[in-house]
């Protein structure tokens, strides 16, 4: 294959150091808006009169043929070439000779790539938005299903408050509706097209940006010929938004891990979304919440990877801007599987809701309802912490494992402010019903809290 640059350097490269800067084997994947952009491109060289109009309609109709061809398997991309661009222009001057040759006008592969690249995450970005919202639907489902289910709230992975697992589950859900709007603004800016910026320095041909720009289906051109060659904030943003989404996935997936342990007892993994031990045949391990938490280091590694290769580079194109897309591919590709991953494995596994309501009977995890059960009847906030506070020693002196076991007379040694009904106020359910403000766990208030985010993501 030839190289589009053999005018100047009639001497290549040895095959390693050629292979070395050749950007093929990831930019294959920009095949399809690659001609994309060639057949808009060759159609306004045409219609601005820089190219016979005859030759731009034989340019575009070359180019969706080899399309065509692509997918049908009768034509494929040569791994030896540089690069996408240069293949798709070598191929079309092969088919079509000197025509061919025309498609380049006014064009480089500094705003090429910009725009490949951009139309590329137009249409891949919302896919994956789309597996976000899916996610959040099926994390919805189950939480719906156990809005009433009880289960211990940590902090500092101590046994805190009583909730539901559908607030559990639902505040998952919340996190993940603001990765997918991260991933909605990111699309919002990364909207302009590049092309007419050339190298760095635009063009003197007379080219239509505004047509071109409608025509691939851009809000408008980029504002500045040199950021729009320099620029890669979008894939920062993208990098970014995708090391946050496995961020999150990666502390539901430490959740999940510690639900599965004999300790916890409270999920069931299905046997199909687990797997064994070569030693120990009794094991059934949680692989695949562990390599979803793992692969969020991808995710993080690409960001830093991404902010590092931008911050020394001056500012208009260099090859180093080529890593860039190695780096995004991986974190969409990386967070696409993982999304599905945690939605089978999440999906078929059971919730042991008995054990998790037992484990709201013992560790006092009614404390803090009881302080507030003494405020409700007047007590200064602080003093009714030390009350419970008390109790809870009381408790413990005594070998008891929550504040119910305590007698009325007990309880009212330490306040007079204490009535029978404090034994119903206290059990789990009580306490969780009672904590309804907006955002609480109560189980109508998370009920709204579902219907609120089914509302957001509505398709
Ligand atoms: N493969 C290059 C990239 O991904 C395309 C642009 C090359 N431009 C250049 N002047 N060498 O960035």
């Amino acid at each position: 294959m030839n190289v589009l640059w053999s005018g100047r350097l009639e001497e290549k490269p040895d095959p390693e150091a050629f292979a070395f800067q050749a950007s093929i084997r990831i930019d294959q994947r920009l095949v399809l808006e690659d001609i994309q952009g060639s057949r808009v491109h060759a159609r306004m060289l045409g219609n601005q009169g820089l190219i016979p109009r005859e030759t731009a309609e034989l340019l575009d109709q070359e180019l969706a043929r080899i399309a065509e061809d692509l997918s049908a398997g009768t034509l494929a991309v040569d791994p030896s070439a540089e690069d996408i661009h240069s293949f798709i222009e070598e191929t079309l001057t092969q088919r079509l000779g000197e025509p061919g040759k025309m498609v380049h006008a006014g064009r480089s592969r500094n705003d090429q790539v910009a725009v490949d690249f951009r139309l590329y995450l137009k249409r891949a970005v919302p896919e994956l938005r789309e597996n976000i919202l899916e996610t959040i639907r099926v994390l919805l489902d189950r939480a719906e299903v156990h809005a009433e289910s009880l289960m211990p709230g940590y902090t500092h992975l101590q046994r805190a408050q009583p909730v539901t697992l559908g607030h559990h589950l639902t505040a998952w859900s919340a996190a993940l509706l603001r990765d997918a709007g991260r991933f909605a603004d990111a699309l919002v800016r990364l909207d302009e097209c590049p092309l007419g910026a050339g190298a760095l320095a635009g063009s003197g041909l007379a080219l239509d940006r505004g047509a071109v720009a409608a025509a691939l289906g851009f809000r408008g051109p980029s504002l500045n010929s040199m950021d729009a060659v320099a620029d890669r904030d979008f894939a920062l943003e993208l990098a970014s938004a995708c090391g946050i989404t496995m961020t999150h996935l990666s502390r539901f997936c430490e959740d999940a891990v510690l639900w599965a342990s004999e300790e916890f007892k409270f999920l069931n993994l299905a046997e199909s979304w687990s797997t064994g031990s070569s030693i120990m045949p009794q094991k059934k391990n949680p692989d695949f919440a562990e390599l979803i938490r793992g692969k969020s280091a991808r995710g993080i590694g690409n960001l830093v990877s991404l902010l590092t290769l931008l911050k020394g580079l001056p500012y208009a194109y260099a090859k180093d801007l080529q890593e860039d897309k190695e780096l995004l591919f991986d974190s969409l590709d990386t967070l696409g599987s993982c999304l599905r991953m945690f939605r089978g494995m999440l999906g078929s596994a059971a919730f042991n809701v008995d054990r998790m309501a037992e484990a709201c009977a013992e560790g006092f995890l009614e404390a803090t309802d009881a302080a507030e059960y003494l405020v409700r009847k007047g007590m200064p906030f602080r003093e009714a912490h030390a009350v419970a506070a008390q109790a809870v020693r009381d408790c413990l002196a005594a070998g008891q494992g929550s504040l119910r076991d305590r007698t009325l007379a007990e309880l009212q040694e330490l306040s007079g402010l204490f009535g029978e009904d404090v034994f119903t106020a206290l059990t789990p359910s009580a306490a969780v019903a009672a904590r309804n403000l907006p955002g609480g766990p109560a189980p109508e208030e998370v009920r709204r809290q579902i219907s609120f985010l089914r509302e957001q993501i509505r398709r």
